[in-house]
């Protein structure tokens, strides 16, 4: 079957950056805390008004476009990932598509928050393994910032999160034995609350039900309430010691299927790329599967965890950096809300 691979990709990040420091000026925290228990020393955040999760999409799948030498006119189709759209609906996907203006090619949004972009980047590859198509742009953007709440009671959300945007271009390989080798995807439900954003959502309303301001009227109304927005109902929320413990057993767990589905081990691989989402959870996988530090990149001290983005803007870094070779054995890992988790082993 033909395989695809990147053949170009790009990374946007935004120029704003915030120190630890920066944000002790908003919440109680401080730089140590944050440093030893995430990694992180300073995030980026997009301009309040002049950008979006689609205007940094654009930039990063520009330079992508750009090295797979081809032209926005070519791409066949557009996957989007994102758990900050400009819009609840429609999508980024058709608002990129409009803007880079291109032909009324397919655009599907992914919403699977930081393991978004292994998804996306599994749905593209089917459709070149196919045949259905020859360009396909998938991009992980996100914009945190602006929803996100800066004040104490969210400061184990608020210090984590950094915006910026990552895309590649997949096109059939054509080389043998060059491109995505195989890619792993799972989900378990069971705790999807443990790392959600609750509202606005269609779900049955346990937050205000029986109480005042709960809409009295037979039809609608409940989607999004002025009592939930002013109780901070609207804000992410993160068991952090939960999703941890989780994610430390399932990102070394996808990642040695990843391998074993290839007849490879953990010293095949030339570099990791994890899903940027704790410092420390990226070493206790490192340990785990007994990799050295020239076999794991880590770039979360510069960016924190930018969700969707994580994963292609620490792999265009990696590979603008010149760690990734032609020949080199790539492996993509992610893990997040729902949860979700995947990896992608990539022959470069
Ligand atoms: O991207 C995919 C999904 N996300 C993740 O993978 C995140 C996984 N979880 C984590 O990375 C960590 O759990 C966090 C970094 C979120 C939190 O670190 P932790 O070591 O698990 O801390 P904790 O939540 O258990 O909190 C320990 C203490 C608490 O104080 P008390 O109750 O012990 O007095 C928190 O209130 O640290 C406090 N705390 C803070 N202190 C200063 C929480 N956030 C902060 C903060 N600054 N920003």
């Amino acid at each position: 079957m033909q395989r695809s691979k990147i053949a170009g990709i790009g990374y946007y990040v935004p120029d704003h950056v915030y120190t630890n420091n920066d944000l002790a000026r908003f919440m109680d925290t401080d730089d140590a805390w944050i440093q030893e228990r995430t990694g992180i020393k300073e995030r980026r955040f997009a301009d309040r008004m002049g950008e979006t999760t689609t205007t940094m999409g654009i930039e990063a799948a520009k330079i992508a476009i750009g090295r797979a030498g081809i032209t926005p006119q070519d791409v066949d189709f557009i996957i989007f990932a994102t758990l900050s759209p400009d819009y609840y609906f429609p999508g980024c996907g058709v608002l990129l598509q409009r803007e880079m203006k291109m032909r009324e090619i397919g655009a599907l949004d992914i919403r699977n928050q930081c393991s978004g972009f292994v998804y996306a980047l599994s749905v593209a590859d089917q459709f070149i393994r196919t045949g259905m198509y020859k360009n396909v742009l998938v991009v992980g953007s996100e914009k945190h910032s602006f929803a996100m709440d800066f004040e104490t009671r969210s400061r184990n959300v608020s210090v984590i999160f950094g915006d910026g945007a990552g895309a590649v271009v997949l096109q059939p390989a054509m080389e043998e034995g060059q491109g995505i080798l195989s890619t792993h995807l799972h989900s378990d439900g069971a705790e999807a609350e443990l790392l959600a954003m609750y509202y606005p959502g269609s779900h049955a309303n346990k937050w205000l039900e029986g109480k005042p301001g709960f809409p009295n009227q037979e039809l609608g109304g409940l989607f999004l309430t002025p009592e939930q927005l002013e109780q901070g109902a609207a804000l992410p929320y993160m068991d952090g010691p939960a999703v941890f413990k989780k994610a430390v057993v399932k990102f070394p767990e996808v990642i040695k299927e990843a391998l074993s589905a290839n007849d490879l081990s953990p010293a095949d691989i030339d570099l990791l790329v994890p899903h940027q989402a704790n410092l420390r959870i990226s070493q206790y996988v490192q340990q785990l599967l007994g990799l050295r530090d020239a076999q794991v990149f880590n770039n979360i001290q510069k960016y924190g965890n930018t969700t969707a983005a994580s994963v292609p803007i620490a792999l265009c870094e990696a590979w603008e950096a010149g760690l990734i070779n032609d020949g080199d054995l790539v492996c993509l890992a992610a893990f997040g809300s729902g949860f979700t988790w995947g990896s992608a082993l990539i022959r470069w």
